[in-house]
């Protein structure tokens, strides 16, 4: 779908999807922190406006009011969290001021667009694509946030489509060892941490064909899995005893439905469950392995912890800005594949890769098992 989609009307779509998404908010829900970790819907909908506003307007026509202006309490390193909410426009001011601003960000780009230029930016609309993919991520979180705050009114929110049909199988997979490529086949869509292309080998493993449901947690939660410290790291069974938790994010908020794929969890839960089954999270490079020989059911559904750290590629180049990636190749970001049934089409691609913090449960991350091949 999206190698054939325009990507001017996909990221028109992309906007209206934005504003439209923080329009469905009162005035408060624009402004409420759902989550320590978590900005307001209303900052993620001016953070996009401003980013189109500092690659389009500033670094190609050197326009750099905008920019100047909003860059202290739009851009994530210069504007601390937990005050977001208050320094945001009333909600009609902001919601004009952003669908007229990107409406303007359009005709601009369309103006200045010239997937033929030598320059980094416009060569392939390689910025073009980079909008649409932030765009598509930020409305994935605003998407989550929107959640939290339905499920916390007693789930009367729309019910998102289950797991579906047979996912109560769990089946296992093999998947043959060899050499296999990872990463941005299509250099203008990928992100710079999916870049260079990148040959991996892989040994044989078994991965299981989909993702751990809630009736299987259930099962890890009524054989005292919570409560059993040889499943779990030292580390994590340190934060689980300091966190308190014993059930997914999800559990507390919401009734569970026995064949949706569990969510909610972080690395340390999902590391857990894994050793539970005599299995282990999968590498990532795994991951794409068995998703590109197409051995993998529901992708999509929940975002799937790996193995790894978030690294970079070797040959790796910063784009657009060093920001972007560089910082959370720090060793405590662990990559998550797959996307999730609140993720865009951009971001459900095999080659995507997400990072977060193994503690990290506020987003829909689940679990799909790996097993060694026993020799
Ligand atoms: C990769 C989803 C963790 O939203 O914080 C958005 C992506 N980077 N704007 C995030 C991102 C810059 C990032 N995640
Ligand atoms: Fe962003």
């Amino acid at each position: 779908m999206t190698s054939t989609t325009d990507p001017l009307r996909r990221w028109r779509d992309l906007q209206r999807e934005l504003v439209g998404a923080a329009a469905g908010q009162t005035e408060d829900c624009l402004r409420a922190q759902a989550h320590a970790d978590l900005s307001p819907i209303g900052w993620h909908l001016e953070h996009c406006v401003f980013v189109e506003c500092v690659w389009i307007r500033s670094a190609l026509l050197d326009d750099h009011g905008i920019r100047d202006r909003l860059a202290h309490r739009c851009l994530p390193e210069l504007a601390p969290k937990s005050g977001r909410g208050s320094r945001l426009p009333p909600r009609q001011d902001l919601l004009r001021w952003s669908s007229e601003t990107m409406q303007r960000n359009e005709a601009l780009l369309r103006r200045v667009r010239d997937p033929e230029a030598a320059d980094p930016l416009r060569k392939g609309d390689r910025i073009l694509h980079f909008l649409v993919s932030h765009h598509a991520q930020h409305l994935e979180t605003i998407r989550t946030i929107a959640l939290r705050f339905s499920d916390s009114e007693g789930g009367n929110a729309p019910a998102p489509a289950a797991g579906g049909a047979g996912a109560a199988d769990r089946s296992i997979q093999q998947v043959a060892g060899g050499v296999t490529c990872v990463g941005g086949a299509d250099a203008v869509r990928a992100h710079d941490n999916e870049l260079p292309r990148l040959r991996v080998r892989v040994r044989e493993f078994r991965i299981s064909r989909r993702p751990a449901t809630n009736r299987a947690w259930d099962e890890f939660v009524a054989a005292g899995g919570y409560q059993d410290p040889r499943w779990w790291t030292p580390e994590g069974w340190r934060w689980r005893r300091r966190a308190g938790v014993e059930a997914p994010d999800a559990w507390r908020r919401a009734a569970a439905e026995p064949d949706d794929f569990v969510s909610g969890v972080s690395r340390h839960e999902a590391g857990a469950y894994a050793r539970f089954r005599g299995g282990r999270l999968p590498h990532e490079h795994e991951w794409e392995t068995a998703m590109t020989a197409g051995l993998l059911s529901d992708t999509g559904r929940v975002w799937e912890w790996c193995a790894n750290r978030f690294h970079p590629y070797p040959g790796f180049r910063p784009f657009p800005y060093r920001e972007y990636s560089l910082p959370w190749f720090d060793g405590r970001h662990y990559v998550l594949k797959g996307g999730s049934r609140l993720s865009e089409p951009e971001v459900r691609r095999a080659t995507f890769r997400n990072y977060y913090t193994p503690t990290t449960r506020h987003i829909l991350s689940g679990v799909r098992v790996a097993y060694d091949c026993s020799v």
